[in-house]
């Protein structure tokens, strides 16, 4: 067992109800964050040793990607058993002894929960093909006689979000729907004995003192499968309404209605927060109180460095959040995605006529190994900076994906031989995958595998990740960590309530807003120097000079 001396930097942990609406909440990836045993896997017990680091950041909450056993064909998103620790991570009681620790440090514990899909090696799986067609283990999952002679075609032409055909075969010739990987057979969600058992999940971790729950693809999980089953194309000419057989259905909050009762039986009740890919307009169902109560919001993950974009996102989804009684969430990056350091220094995203990227923002950069468009790397960090900061002033809860707080960058050049990600083998030559952002942490810059542990790193780690170690960061005041440091620690003085109005700062570049108490937050999205509205300053993401605020650069001020 791990044990941490309570450091100086451990707050008190709030016991209101509503913890969660304006929470910093740390994002780790739990087999790239910090391993103890040396065996290149981080571990359970190595973030327990990082919660002074993650006190001293000044989270109010760790948010855990699955630490469930699991194959590791999707990252861990593949969960054989959702009620206990891969043994190669820890034990029960190393995440009870976490648990304890986060806990006395201030810090709440979010877990995530994946119910789309197991893994194909969870009891439930093994069961259903043992137990042959018509068996009630195969009523768990999605499974159908094919097509064409013999059955040998699939279903119909379904596709999975990673690539390939969305239907797989089984030694018997019947066929399983998988959304996802071949190895995360998609769950029977009409099926009571599936819903009985996420709850005796959502207890299970709830009893054992976790605060929340992330919920993984919250929009596909129940599904209109009657017969006959659509075609891909006419699927895809279906409204996405609440009505769709396979996307964002309005039944499915009959599923969170049943959690919210479980989750408020907790003091404070447990929270969840929805990974939800739905219209703007469907968002408030998923965080109204009734249902998850919050759901991600994920428009800045798709948006270039631009003020006029930034305006209307924020503008946007305050308004949800209004619609729904829940708070918005920020996020800049995780673990699906190129790091935002990066992003920002690669030309901005092509759009199609929806304004959205035609392409994964930086996945033609990840293609050519990093080497076009060309990537400016500093450029990149000190627009992350001034979105970081811009982010954190914000109203709503805020969620920081490990690393970020380095000003860490993706990384491109991962050997095809070393890479991990199924999208990468699903999809070959159209999407690099997301082992770039996965890659382990540097916390020292002379250690082995930069103090991730002593047996090297199961993601190769790049030289220049020297550069980003935490422990050089913590001798330099003017590092991205210590800007973190320094906002986060800033933001707990200052947040009063949710309540922001624009200021208007005379320059179509920059973004200006006020919350209450006069604290201003303003943001120079150009590339020139703009005139700095009066105030006391408090932070700023880029060294100031004289009374201006240069381009690429976020400063909070207080206005007397
Ligand atoms: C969303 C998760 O964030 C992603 O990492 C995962 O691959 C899919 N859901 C499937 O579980
Ligand atoms: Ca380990």
């Amino acid at each position: 067992m791990t044990t941490v001396a309570p450091s100086p930097h451990a707050r008190v942990l709030s016991d209101a109800p509503d913890w969660w609406r304006q929470a910093v909440v740390y994002q780790v990836y739990p087999r790239s964050f910090a391993d103890t045993n040396g065996d290149g896997l981080g571990d359970i017990p190595g973030i327990t040793s990082r919660v002074p680091y993650l006190a001293e950041l000044g989270v109010d909450a760790v948010w855990l990607s699955p630490f469930y056993p699991s194959d590791l064909a999707d990252g861990g998103y593949d969960v054989a058993d959702y009620r206990d620790v891969d043994p190669r991570l820890g034990t029960l009681a190393d995440m009870d002894e976490l648990i304890a620790q986060l806990h006395a440090h201030g810090i709440r514990v979010v877990v995530d929960i994946v119910p789309n899909h197991t893994s194909d090696k969870h009891a439930w799986f093994q069961e259903a093909l043992e137990a042959g067609r018509g068996s009630a283990a195969r009523e768990r999952y999605i499974f159908r006689e094919g097509t064409g002679p013999d059955g040998a075609e699939p279903p119909t032409d379904w596709v999975s979000v990673f690539g390939g055909a969305g239907w797989e075969r089984v030694a018997d010739g019947q066929w399983y729907f998988h959304n996802f990987d071949v190895s995360q057979p998609d769950l029977n969600w009409a099926n009571p004995e599936v819903r009985a058992d996420f709850v005796k999940t959502l207890r299970f971790w709830s009893d054992r003192g976790v605060d929340g729950f992330r919920i993984d693809v919250a929009h596909m999980l129940t599904k209109d499968l009657t017969e006959p089953l659509p075609s891909r194309a006419e699927l895809e000419a279906m409204p996405i309404d609440g009505t769709h057989p396979l996307l964002d259905r309005d039944d499915v909050h009959e599923v969170y209605a049943e959690w919210r009762a479980v989750f408020n039986e907790y003091d404070p009740p447990r929270t969840a927060v929805a990974e939800a890919w739905v219209h703007p307009s469907r968002v408030p169902l998923y965080a109204s109180a009734e249902s998850l109560g919050q759901s991600f919001n994920f428009d800045l993950l798709e948006a270039d460095f631009d003020a006029g974009q930034f305006r209307r996102i924020v503008a946007d989804n305050l308004a949800l959040a209004a619609e729904s009684g829940s708070s918005t969430t920020w996020v800049l990056s995780n673990h699906d995605v190129v790091r935002h350091a990066t992003r920002y220094g690669l030309p901005d995203a092509e759009r199609g006529a929806d304004g959205r990227p035609t392409l994964k923002h930086g996945n033609e950069w990840l293609l050519s190994g990093g080497r076009t468009p060309a990537l400016d790397a500093e450029r990149g960090e000190r627009r992350a900076r001034a979105a970081a900061l811009f982010v954190l002033g914000l109203p709503g809860s805020a969620y920081l994906y490990q690393g970020e707080e380095l000003g860490l960058h993706e990384v491109a050049d991962i050997p095809d031989a070393e890479r991990q990600d199924p999208t990468f083998f699903r999809s070959p030559g159209v999407d690099m995958g997301r082992d770039g952002c996965r890659v382990p942490l540097p916390w020292a810059a002379s250690d082995a595998a930069f103090g991730f542990g002593a047996g090297g790193a199961h993601l190769p780690q790049p030289e220049w990740f020297a550069r980003y170690a935490v422990d050089l960061q913590d001798q330099d005041p003017a590092s991205t960590l210590a800007l973190y440091r320094r906002a986060l620690g800033l933001r707990h003085e200052l947040q009063a309530d949710e309540e922001l109005s624009w200021v208007d700062a005379g320059s179509e570049g920059v973004v200006a807003f006020e919350r209450p108490g006069g604290w201003v937050v303003v943001t120079n999205f150009g590339e020139s120097a703009a005139p700095l509205p009066d105030g006391e300053i408090l932070v700023s993401s880029r060294e100031l000079d004289g009374g201006a605020l240069p381009g690429e650069t976020t400063v909070w001020l207080r206005r007397s």
